[in-house]
């Protein structure tokens, strides 16, 4: 029988068994370690087994090998790869190791798969991230939390009381998400129970625990009824299109939603009450932009939360049919973010100006014009840089002609904040520079004063470094004398920047 070195242990292990058991199933430090460490070895992926927390049975020669830091060359991949695999992770597919160690193996040995996108290992690698990305998605949209009023109210009722939900994800994401529920419900104490983990946020920090069963969960509160209520009055059989409701909100998580016991008996008076609208007198169109064909049939405008984008093309696609605020129907057009995915830096400022919002692309007025020159000053590329806003639309006052710029309010950047938590999910980048007080606030989850914080890093609940400063529109508003003085301090802060400004390395 063939021997090969266990590139961990330096154990003799049979030919085409090495096997590597992974800390827990989401972890990638373990995977990229282990990896680099194979590779350095040269291991091809068909001699290499990878188990962890989640795949069932162990094989004889099966090892812990998360925590044993060993040294290995870093590997140069591209940046897309680092983000693929972040999502891959997640998959429940106990095969995802292995396909991503063939897919870094691949990739090192055969250049020409960098351009191949229908390639085998590549397509199924997207369609993994794709489904982690639905089933993240899914989860935003679909938990429903209910009161209890736990020994911690009771003994301290200014904390308010606790809320919990139950909710089955399909993959392992529920420690990828967390950080989201934290940032929109930061001021509330919540618990978020799945079969295979728990996660509480106590109004500061986040603390995950072990799974838990459907009947831990909290029965149905009176906050529960009220909403019911509304669910039912907003229902529009005009919009019931049920084939595209059961993609967007499959039938395995209806269990879990109490809305969902409605949705047979509002289905079925649909064609009523449909009738009945039809005959009552049209009212005027208020939308300036007409709505196209590049929505999924059947979905609204007011639905564009509900679509996972997947990529930045559809992102923006379907950012164009938003109408979650009012700010849109008077929009020329949404203007998301430009750059690539992969970039190590984004930079985040409110909204789009008239500019902006006439060409389609962030920064390119006034305020953009000086955001360039610090570009140059700092040696900075804007290429390598991923630029957007917290807000997709431009808010304006006509005037005559003219359209004045008008700050959006917390709640038009609130129903924003998904497009823009959308683009870094997408993005990936280590580092974000918030420019301004409404960038700020969208991505810390919380009123930001800037003139105290500027300069300032906040590293948020999911980890990523946010750098508070000024928005160039600030700048251009400060008196003459002062500008030069200002303009340098503005660098200052920016340049904390560059050291994020590398290449990535697995
Ligand atoms: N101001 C912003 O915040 N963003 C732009 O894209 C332009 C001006």
């Amino acid at each position: 029988m063939d021997v090969t070195n266990d590139p961990l242990t330096n154990e003799l292990f049979p030919q085409a068994l090495i096997a590597i058991t992974l800390q827990g199933a989401t972890d990638l430090a373990g995977f990229r370690q282990a990896a680099r460490r194979l590779l350095a070895q040269q291991m091809p992926p068909g001699q290499v087994s990878w188990f962890s927390a989640d795949t069932p049975a162990q094989d004889l020669f099966a090892h812990a090998d998360g925590g044993v830091s060993i040294d290995a060359p870093a590997v140069n991949v591209p940046p897309e790869f680092l983000a693929l695999c972040e999502s891959v992770i997640l998959h429940s597919d106990p095969n995802r190791f292995g396909l991503l160690y063939r897919l870094l193996w691949r990739l090192l040995k055969e250049p020409a798969l960098r351009h191949d996108p229908l390639d085998a290992d590549r397509v199924q690698a997207q369609r993994m991230a794709q489904a982690v990305q639905r089933d993240k998605h899914k989860m935003k949209a679909f938990v429903r939390f209910r009161t209890v009023q736990d020994e911690a109210f009771k003994a301290y009722p200014d904390g308010g009381p606790l809320h919990v939900a139950w909710f089955e994800p399909e993959h392992h994401i529920v420690e990828a998400v967390a950080p989201f529920f934290a940032r929109r419900f930061t001021q509330m104490r919540w618990a978020i129970l799945t079969p295979e983990r728990s996660v509480e946020w106590n109004g500061a920090q986040l603390h995950l625990g072990p799974g838990a069963q459907r009947e831990q969960a909290p029965p149905p509160d009176a906050g529960e009824q009220l909403w019911l209520t509304y669910y039912q009055h907003i229902f529009n059989p005009a919009r019931l299109k049920l084939k595209m409701m059961q993609k967007e909100m499959p039938r395995r998580y209806w269990k879990n939603l109490p809305e969902a016991q409605f949705i047979s008996s509002l289905a079925a008076q649909a064609p009523e009450r449909r009738m009945s609208m039809i005959s009552q007198a049209p009212s005027m169109p208020r939308r300036r932009i007409p709505v196209s064909s590049v929505l999924p049939a059947g979905t609204s405008a007011a639905d564009s939360s509900q679509i996972s984008p997947l990529t930045l093309p559809e992102l923006n696609k379907a950012a164009q049919h938003c109408r979650e605020c009012p700010i849109g129907q008077h929009a020329t057009q949404a203007v998301c973010g430009e750059g690539r995915i992969g970039a190590r830096v984004m930079v985040v400022g409110e909204q789009p100006g008239d500019q902006e919002d006439l060409r389609g692309r962030p920064f390119v007025g006034p305020a953009g014009q000086l955001f360039d020159r610090a570009l140059i000053d700092l040696g900075w590329v804007r290429d390598d840089l991923f630029i957007t806003n917290a807000v997709k639309h431009f808010k304006y006052e006509p005037r005559g002609r003219r359209r004045i710029h008008k700050t959006p309010s917390q709640q038009e950047a609130a129903a924003c904040l998904h497009w823009l938590e959308s683009e870094i999910s997408l993005v990936r980048p280590a580092a974000v520079i918030a420019l301004g007080a409404t960038a700020a606030a969208s991505l810390l989850g919380r009123h930001v004063p800037v003139m105290a914080e500027r300069g300032q890093w906040v590293t948020r609940a999911d980890g990523l470094r946010v750098l508070i400063t000024l928005h160039p529109a600030a700048l251009l508003r400060t008196d003459e004398h002062h500008q030069p003085a200002a303009y340098e301090a503005w660098l200052n802060d920016l340049r904390q920047v560059s050291a994020f400004m590398d290449p990535p390395i697995i």
